[in-house]
């Protein structure tokens, strides 16, 4: 099957311009993280699989900033999807996207857009909704004004999975815990690829804390939230 990416003229400009550089040229260092599980991301994905396995009937997902899908298939697969909608603003993402989608049972929609701006004129509400590591690149207004646009055109649960202040903690102690943490764990990554994320994290991380992040959720509109995962070196949550 061949997967359609449509496009999209933008509005102006994205809320995220910057954070957006890093996927649109360094995809393959973003990658490497994926690869090595340095973000948890096969955990991730099995959680989200035994919240999908547990819906009975037939349902439409949404993936804000899929990326290239890759944990899709294994996330999704054994579920009762039947319909897949990806949005992202990385071309050479969704070009990947598409091929690791290309043998799934269900229908796959790419958008090559602006995620705020599809929200915000959704038509179609989806049953579930889905983001990994990206809501955080917005203020946290934004964050807020992204939640609400999800929350009125899903009709089943969100999940999303974010980096987080630990308690009691700034923007500049996350910082200095992300290189202090993280620059000894990640050994596979050379110097330059080391130095674009660490440039990315510190020119566009906009972590809250867990609280906030529920907080924000209850102020879009869903009723119950709770933070059911804490990935090992405790930078990201869901
Ligand atoms: C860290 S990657 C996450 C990809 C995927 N969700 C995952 O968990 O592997 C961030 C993704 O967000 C996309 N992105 C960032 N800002 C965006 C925007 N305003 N609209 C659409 N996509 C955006 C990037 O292109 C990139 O693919």
């Amino acid at each position: 099957m061949n997967i359609h990416i449509r496009e999209f003229k933008t509005g102006g400009a994205v809320d995220d311009e910057a954070a957006l550089e890093q996927f649109q040229q360094q995809w393959t260092t973003y990658q490497k993280l994926v690869d090595t599980d340095a973000l948890a991301s096969k955990e991730v994905g099995a959680i989200l699989h035994d919240a999908l396995e547990g819906l009975s009937k037939p349902f439409a997902f949404l993936d804000i900033a899929c990326g290239d899908a890759g944990q899709m298939p294994a996330a999704l697969g054994g579920t009762k999807i039947r319909h897949y909608h990806g949005i992202d603003l990385s071309k050479p993402a969704l070009e990947l996207a598409a091929n690791n989608l290309q043998n799934v049972p269900f229908e796959v929609e790419l958008d090559h857009r602006d995620f705020v701006e599809a929200l915000i004129r959704r038509p179609e509400p989806a049953n579930v909704a889905w983001c990994g590591l990206s809501i955080h690149h917005l203020q946290t207004d934004g964050k807020e004004h992204l939640l609400k646009a999800i929350h009125d055109s899903t009709s089943d649960f969100l999940m999303i999975y974010e980096p987080t202040l630990a308690d009691g903690e700034d923007r500049e102690g996350y910082l200095e815990r992300f290189r202090r943490v993280n620059r000894p764990l990640w050994t596979f990554m050379t110097e330059d690829e080391w130095k674009q994320i660490e440039h990315h994290v510190t020119t566009c991380d906009l972590p809250e804390h867990a609280a906030t992040w529920l907080d924000l959720g209850r102020k879009a509109g869903f009723t119950k939230a709770s933070q059911t995962f804490l990935d090992p070196t405790g930078f990201y949550d869901r």
